[in-house]
């Protein structure tokens, strides 16, 4: 099981479904003023995101790289595949990345994928992305935690060190014989400057919102238009 799995496994203990749902309304809202007809949603997780936005009337198309994560979209209907976003054929009124996806990569990952995203956008397209500031991770993310259902408990350990947040997750879930199975696995959230973002030649940032959405804040909102 890859690392991405594991957070597959373990995000419903997380009690993040709130946080989630308020960024799927301001992403929407965001999308609101453009004429979206087709998105691909990088990152796409359970595929919540698109759900909305199919009911919304949008053609959808999901990538992520946890298996796990792409089977339950597919399970639910949706258009999902595990492969690269820079592998994926086509181009896109509109690319979204919500929720810490630009974190989960290192600076030289987040610069090829940026650039590979302005290719696959249709001229006026837009891609929205958030990532966490540096007091998100700072102060929000940084610590301990841990939770439990009747057949798991997780255990969530997290240090902010040299703009890298390294989150081990340990994970035990009960199996039909009783028996405990564990899993371990450590996630690395890169921090990115601003500055990172406007340097860039395919895409141009033309807005950015710090929001909070635990703390005082902690995200920031980045929106792009291809030049
Ligand atoms: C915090 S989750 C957010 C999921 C979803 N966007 C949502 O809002 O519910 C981050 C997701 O990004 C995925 N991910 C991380 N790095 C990725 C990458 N380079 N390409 C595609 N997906 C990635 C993870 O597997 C995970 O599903």
């Amino acid at each position: 099981m890859t690392n991405l799995d594991l957070y597959a496994k373990a995000e419903h203990l997380l009690g993040i479904e709130e946080a989630t749902e308020a960024l799927y309304d301001l992403y929407r809202s965001e999308l609101d003023d453009y004429n979206v007809k087709t998105l691909l949603d990088v990152g796409c997780g359970r595929g919540g995101f698109m759900e909305r936005m199919i009911s919304d009337g949008v053609e959808c198309k999901g990538v992520d790289l946890s298996t796990l994560m792409v089977e339950e979209c597919k399970a639910k209907g949706l258009d999902a595949e595990s492969v690269d976003a820079k592998d994926v054929k086509g181009k896109y009124d509109a690319i979204v990345s919500i929720f810490d996806v630009l974190n989960f990569m290192s600076k030289e990952e987040l610069l090829e994928f940026l650039e590979a995203m302005a290719d696959k956008l249709n001229d006026d397209g837009i891609f929205i992305a958030d990532i966490n500031t540096l007091y998100g991770f700072s102060d929000v993310a940084e610590g301990t935690m841990s939770s439990d259902s009747e057949s798991e408990f997780l255990s969530v350990d997290a240090v902010f060190e040299n703009n890298e947040l390294h989150t081990k997750f340990t994970l035990f879930e009960k199996g039909e014989d009783g028996r405990y199975t564990k899993y371990q696995d450590t996630i690395v959230q890169y921090f990115h400057k601003i500055q990172f973002f406007q340097k860039l030649s395919g895409l141009k940032l033309v807005d950015k919102q710090t929001f909070s959405l635990y703390d005082t804040e902690d995200k920031t909102l980045l929106i792009f238009k291809k030049r």
